[in-house]
């Protein structure tokens, strides 16, 4: 074991000791204390007297609770305490206060608020006891009497209750107008196709489960480790519901399993631990099972309809695009599923329309691209198959119709190069020797086919602040409230400010994960790169202006006639950038001005003005390659060539794994996922990894990643646009249309599953 630990410390080849430049590939920071154990997650830190609480969930999905028989579980040795919607203790009652940073519009739901019963899975008890064992065992001796109301939880059920979204959430942006006249230019043109496609409830299923250790301090402040996208809203919220002062809570998130979306908000699980922290007046732990990871929040399912039309040529003339998808009846979740088909071709004609359904179930939850995911898979299979009513290469028909302007409404791309994504991952995948007629590929029992599709994602920037501190010791310390959710946070801002500083990595150390720290937007959008990574760029440049005024002040100082400009921060050294022998040794500047520490602070503020006049997303060509056994309905996808156009990449090797992991999930979605429900019990029944299926190692095979050369300063002050969502874009579209070159069948849901696939 010392062996091994010893060759994990070892520096990797790709990570020296000395200067380090954006773009190069560097190993995740944090790569050793996760592989050796040593990274904490947050039902694994420590407490003196913990206790530990196991949820019940409700049975039925609406009505309301009449009667709960405790006392066989309270009788169980080591029972500390029940808590019930009778007996919590106090927290705030108005909707209002359990609004969190990213809550839709609507009233939240309010964990053991009362008897009512909204959805299936709803904690309706926890048990806590003074051990994990005694806690379960008790819990599966809760008797729960309910009166049960009808429910509604199946969406194709209930198309007719379909409505616009009601409230809003913040950042959310509906359809926009209608550009010409969609269902009329459809009427006229020659060539068109129309078609529905359906994709199922997904359940985000990251490694970690959600968790959350309160300790309770003495004097009656709370430290909580929670499982989240962000310490400062979980930290807001824990102090809303509770009536708690800022000072009184403190959030941390050092280490996240994955998260994916089920993040953003705080999850019953903190409200639960809460509860019993302040009852009990002890430290409480409550972790998730792996089926109560299905009790919240989940991609909602989606069905949708596209109307494309085109002239002989090609020429797109008509793009109609609706969805309808599931809200719960308490908020309106709403995601952005068809706008973007009114962004990614040239077209004079597009009418789009998004519309929800409440019903019985908890409220969907971002999950990786949210909307983008489903609602481009439909726009790119469409697209595939108008490309065959037009007897045209599906690749030529993206070309024929590029945008150079956003069609919608005529405004410049920040930067846009899917063209080159185009270009290269088609040459990478070798598409030029794709046959156009379906089922023309074999190989020995199995037909091959090739498909692709593009892909779009928005490139946001949100508010940010970071501090910088500058040791004696030349040791730098750069912090904010970041989350790293598995992305890569921890390296890349690492590398920005050990780049900017001249400082080798080893020599930088990012603080992320902490309520306390600067304010931090919540990890989620692909924004943390653009956003975070510019408040660390910012202030690294204002402490190099400090330092740059010390040096010049410097007894005989080989920089007195310097300006800013003339001078760069490499090697440890400010020095001259025309004659680098000439300069001062950060350590020695720090020495001389007989400092312990400098510190500098600062606030990134998106320039809003200059990003309005621009459309900011990112883009994607992927291309795949199936072979599919017709005998059984097997699919492998044997090739993915994903190319992306997502700015400057600031950390290659961590860039590429999300963009490897989420083709991984985007063949997963094109696949495997889908949480099923019985509607005669409104619930949802597959809910663990033996029957929901998450792509495994033997479902993948070649992943090519290549980044198309791009630099962005409108999106962000270092170039980049953000890549945690854009690798899963149009990956299942691309999978989808390879099986219909392979088969001749078109395969309009997701999960393309065996039995959608197998020949009739
Ligand atoms: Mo992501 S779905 O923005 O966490």
């Amino acid at each position: 074991m010392t062996d091994l630990i010893d060759a994990l410390r070892a520096p990797g080849a790709d990570e020296g000791t000395g200067d380090v430049t954006l773009g190069m590939p560097v190993s995740r920071v944090d790569g050793r204390a996760k592989v050796t154990g040593q990274a904490r997650y947050a039902a694994e830190h420590p407490a003196d007297d913990l206790a530990y609480g196991v949820v019940v969930n409700s049975t039925i999905a609406k009505g309301r609770i009449v009667r709960m028989d405790l006392e066989r579980a309270k009788a169980v040795p080591g029972v500390l305490d029940i808590l019930t919607h009778d007996n919590h203790p106090r927290t705030r009652s108005i909707g209002i206060f359990y609004k969190d940073m990213t809550s839709p519009g609507g009233s939240p739901f309010k964990p053991l608020h009362d008897a009512r019963i909204r959805y299936s899975g709803q904690p309706v008890a926890l048990v806590v006891a003074q051990t994990f064992e005694a806690a379960r065992y008790a819990a599966s001796l809760v008797q729960v009497m309910y009166e049960a109301d009808p429910h509604e939880t199946n969406l194709m059920a209930n198309l007719g209750a379909a409505r616009k979204p009601s409230r809003l959430k913040a950042g959310y942006s509906p359809p926009p107008e209608e550009k010409g006249a969609g269902e009329k230019a459809y009427a006229q043109a020659p060539v068109k196709i129309e078609a529905e496609y359906y994709s199922g409830v997904e359940h985000h299923n990251p490694m970690e489960m959600f968790a959350s250790t309160v300790i309770r301090h003495a004097d009656g402040r709370y430290l909580v480790y929670d499982k989240t996208q962000s310490s400062q809203n979980s930290r807001w919220y824990v102090s809303h519901v509770f009536g708690l002062s800022k000072d009184k809570v403190t959030v941390r998130n050092p280490y996240v399993g994955g998260a994916f979306g089920s993040g953003l908000r705080p999850q019953y699980q903190l409200v639960l631990a809460m509860m019993a922290a302040v009852q009990l007046e002890r430290s409480v732990r409550v972790v998730m099972t792996r089926q109560q990871m299905f009790t919240f929040g989940h991609r909602p399912e989606t069905l949708q309809r596209l109307k494309l039309a085109a002239d002989r040529d090609g020429t797109l003339r008509a793009i109609v695009h609706s969805a309808v998808a599931e809200t719960s009846r308490f908020e309106d979740y709403v995601e952005v599923v068809v706008n973007w088909s009114g962004q990614l071709y040239a077209c004079d004609n597009i009418k789009l329309a998004y519309q929800v359904v409440p019903l019985d179930r908890y409220s969907p939850i971002d999950m990786r691209a949210p909307g983008a995911a489903h609602g481009v898979h439909a726009l790119e299979v469409a697209m595939d198959e108008l490309s065959y009513e037009l007897g045209m290469d599906p690749l030529a028909l993206r070309l024929k119709n590029y945008a150079e302007r956003n069609p919608m409404d005529d405004m410049p791309y920040s930067t846009k190069a899917l063209r080159a994504c185009y270009l290269q991952g088609a040459e990478r995948f070798g598409w030029a020797a794709r046959p156009q007629a379906p089922r023309t590929i074999r190989d020995g029992n199995e037909l091959v086919g090739w498909g692709m599709a593009t892909g779009t994602w928005d490139a946001m920037q949100m508010f940010a602040r970071a501090s910088a501190v500058l040791h004696a010791d030349g040791r730098l310390v750069v912090s904010s409230a970041a989350t790293d959710i598995g992305t890569g946070t921890y390296t890349v801002m690492g590398m920005i400010a050990a780049a900017a500083m001249g400082l080798p990595l080893e020599r930088v150390t990012f603080q992320l994960g902490d309520s306390t720290l600067p304010v931090a937007p919540i990890e989620g959008g692909s924004s943390h790169v653009t956003t975070v990574g510019s408040a660390v760029q910012g202030v690294c440049e204002k402490l190099q202006r400090r330092l740059f005024r010390m040096a010049r002040a410097w007894p005989d100082s080989p920089l007195a006639k310097a300006r800013f400009g003339d001078v760069e921060f490499a090697e440890q050294r400010i020095r001259l950038r025309a004659s680098p022998e000439k300069g001062v040794a950060l350590t020695a500047l720090m020495a001389a001005g007989d400092k312990q520490r400098i510190e500098e602070k600062y606030l990134l503020l998106p320039s809003a003005l200059k990003q309005r006049k621009y459309v900011r997303a990112t883009h994607s060509a992927v291309f795949c390659e199936v072979k599919v056994d017709e005998a059984l309905g097997t699919v492998r996808v044997t090739r993915v060539v994903s190319a992306i156009a997502a700015g400057r990449i600031l950390s290659a090797k961590t860039a590429r794994s999300q963009v490897t992991g989420a083709v991984v999930w985007g063949i997963s979605q094109a696949l495997h996922e889908e949480t099923h429900s019985d509607h005669r019990l409104g619930r949802f029944m597959n809910h663990n990894l033996a029957e929901y299926h998450v792509a495994v190692n033997a479902d993948i095979h070649d992943i090519d990643v290549i980044f198309a050369q791009e630099d962005d300063r409108v999106v962000s002050e270092l170039g980049a646009k953000g890549v945690g969502e854009i690798g899963i874009v149009g990956v299942a579209a691309a999978v989808s249309n390879a099986i219909f070159h392979a088969t001749g069948r078109r395969v309009r849901s997701t999960p393309m599953t065996p039995d959608k696939v197998m020949a009739p």
